[in-house]
C-alpha cells in the first residue's frame, strides 16, 4: 500500500522531461519475443507494469534486464510458450504476449484474467484475427490456448480500432505466409512506435496511424536499438496539475501532436499554452472556465486516458464540463472519491456533467485505478488543506515516480511506501 500526502495550493513551476510511453513500452517489449534477437530499449519508465512484463519475458526463457531507463532482452533463448495465471493477473494487458509467443513458437496459451477496474475486458477482438490468419483457437474457462499451423496472411477487418487487438493481429501477421491487411486498425501514437520498432526487426510492416496496415513477412535481425516514444497521457497528467493548481510548466520529451485534443480542451478552459516540436508550455492562474463537451474516442479523438485527470482539472471551473467516456464502461470510478473533496459530480450513463464549484477541500480518498488516482492527486493539489490518497500500487503502475516529478514541480506531496 501506498500513501500520499497531499497539501494543496502550491503552484507548479518549472521544467521536466516526460517519461517514456507506457502503452508503446508494453507491447514492444512483448514483440522481442517474436524472433530470437537482442534487444535494446531507451527511455524506459520505472513503472510496476515493467517490472511485470520483464518477469513475463523471463518466465518464457529470456534474459530479461532494466538499468535505469535501459532495458536489455535477449530472446533467443525461448523455452516457454505459456503464460500462467499469476503473471498475468498482475498485468492483464500481457494478452498482447499471445501474437508474439504465436509468431515465434507456433503456439501460444494464456491464462487471461476477467475485466479490470475499468469493466470487462473482453478479448474476442484479438482472438478473431489470430483465427482470420488460420490459428486455431481454444478458450477453456479462462485459458486460452492458440496452435498456429500454417499461417496464411488475409485481410483483417476490425469491428472496433482496439489498440490490442491491432497489435496483437501485427505481430501474428509476422510469420502469416503472404500478406496481412488489417483494416480499421487502431491510429494511436503507440501503434506507430510499435511498427518502428518492428521494421527495426526485420519485418516489412507499413500504414500504422493510419487505419489500414500491411504486413508481408519478416527478414529478422540480430540486433534492435529502439528509444520509446514519448507518454502522451503521463504528460497530459501533468498539464492538468498544472491547469488545477494554477502555474507555469514547461514539459520537454513530448510530441504536442500526440495530445492536440487534451491541449484544445486546455486551452478553452483558459490555459495559455505554447507548443514546440518536442516541448509544451502551459500557463494558468488556476481560475478555469469549463472547456467544450469533451468525448473520448479512439485516436486522434479524446484519449480515454487522459479523462479523469481533465475532469479533476475541472472540478472548479466555472460552468459546467460535459464529458461523454465511449471507451470504457466503468471509467467513472474516481467520482465517487471526488465527490469526497466536495466536487459536484452527476453521472447519467456514459455522461458525467461536472458543475464548478468555489472551493475544494482536502479529504481521505482511495485510489480505485491508475488514471482515476491520478485524477484524485490532481484535485487534492487544487484542494484547500491536507489530503491522504490509500492506492494499492495502482498509479506506479503507469507514472514513473509522479510523486519526485510533482515535488520537483513545486507540489507539496509526501509519497509513503507501505509493506
Ligand atoms: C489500450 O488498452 C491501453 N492499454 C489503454 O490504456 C487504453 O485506455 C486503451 O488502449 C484505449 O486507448 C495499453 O496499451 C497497455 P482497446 P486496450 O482494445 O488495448 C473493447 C491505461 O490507463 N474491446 O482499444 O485493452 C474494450 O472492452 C490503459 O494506460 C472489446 O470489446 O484497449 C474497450 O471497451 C487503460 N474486445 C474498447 O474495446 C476486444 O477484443 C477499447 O479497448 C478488445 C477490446
Amino acid at each position: 500500500m501506498n500513501i500520499w500526502h497531499i497539501t494543496g495550493g502550491n503552484r507548479l513551476e518549472g521544467a521536466i522531461s516526460v517519461q517514456g510511453a507506457k502503452n508503446a513500452v508494453l507491447p514492444i517489449m512483448a514483440a522481442s519475443v517474436a524472433t530470437g534477437a537482442e534487444t535494446e530499449l531507451d527511455g524506459v519508465p520505472d513503472l510496476r507494469d515493467v517490472e511485470a512484463t520483464l518477469r513475463i519475458l523471463r518466465h518464457l526463457g529470456c534474459t530479461a534486464e532494466r538499468t535505469g531507463t535501459h532495458v536489455y532482452i535477449d530472446s533467443r533463448d525461448i523455452c516457454r510458450c505459456d503464460v500462467p495465471h499469476t503473471l498475468m493477473r498482475e498485468l492483464r494487458s500481457s494478452v498482447i504476449f499471445l501474437g508474439a509467443i504465436l509468431a515465434r513458437c507456433g503456439e501460444a496459451s494464456l491464462s487471461l484474467p476477467g475485466g479490470c477496474e475499468l469493466g470487462p475486458r473482453p478479448v474476442d477482438l484479438h482472438l478473431e484475427a489470430l483465427r482470420t490468419l488460420g490459428a486455431r483457437v481454444t478458450e477453456r474457462g479462462g485459458d486460452i490456448v492458440c496452435k498456429a499451423g500454417a499461417l496464411r496472411g488475409a485481410p483483417i477487418v476490425l469491428p472496433f480500432p482496439s489498440v490490442g487487438a491491432t497489435e496483437n493481429a501485427m505481430l501474428c501477421a509476422l510469420v502469416a505466409e503472404g500478406e496481412t491487411v488489417i483494416h480499421n486498425a487502431a491510429r494511436e501514437p503507440e501503434i506507430v512506435d510499435l511498427q518502428t520498432y518492428l521494421r527495426a526487426l526485420g519485418a516489412q510492416v507499413s500504414g500504422a496511424g493510419t487505419s489500414t496496415i500491411t504486413v508481408s513477412g519478416m527478414r529478422p535481425r540480430a540486433h534492435v536499438h529502439h528509444t520509446i516514444l514519448p507518454d502522451r497521457i503521463a504528460a497530459s497528467t501533468l498539464l492538468c496539475a498544472c491547469a488545477a493548481s494554477g502555474g507555469d510548466i514547461l514539459l520537454e520529451n513530448v510530441h504536442p501532436s500526440h495530445f492536440l485534443t487534451v491541449l484544445d480542451s486546455l486551452s478553452e478552459a483558459g490555459c495559455d499554452i505554447i507548443t514546440q516540436s518536442n516541448a509544451v508550455r502551459l500557463r494558468s492562474d488556476g481560475s478555469l472556465i469549463a472547456p467544450r463537451p469533451i468525448v473520448t474516442r479512439p485516436y486522434p479523438g479524446f484519449p480515454t486516458d487522459a479523462q479523469p485527470p481533465l475532469m479533476a482539472a475541472c472540478l472548479k471551473a466555472r460552468g459546467t464540463t460535459v464529458f461523454t467516456e465511449n471507451i470504457f464502461t466503468g471509467r467513472y470510478r474516481h467520482v465517487e472519491e471526488l465527490r469526497r473533496l466536495g466536487a459536484d459530480v452527476t453521472i447519467a450513463g456514459r455522461v458525467a456533467y461536472i458543475s464548478g464549484v468555489e472551493t475544494l477541500t482536502g479529504a481521505v480518498l482511495t485510489a480505485g485505478d491508475l488514471r482515476g488516482g491520478a485524477a484524485l492527486i490532481i484535485a487534492a493539489l487544487a484542494a484547500e488543506g491536507e489530503s491522504v490518497i490509500y492506492d494499492e500500487q495502482l498509479i506506479e503502475r503507469g507514472y514513473d515516480h509522479l510523486d519526485r516529478a510533482l515535488g520537483a514541480l513545486g507540489a507539496s506531496v509526501r509519497f509513503e511506501r507501505r509493506a
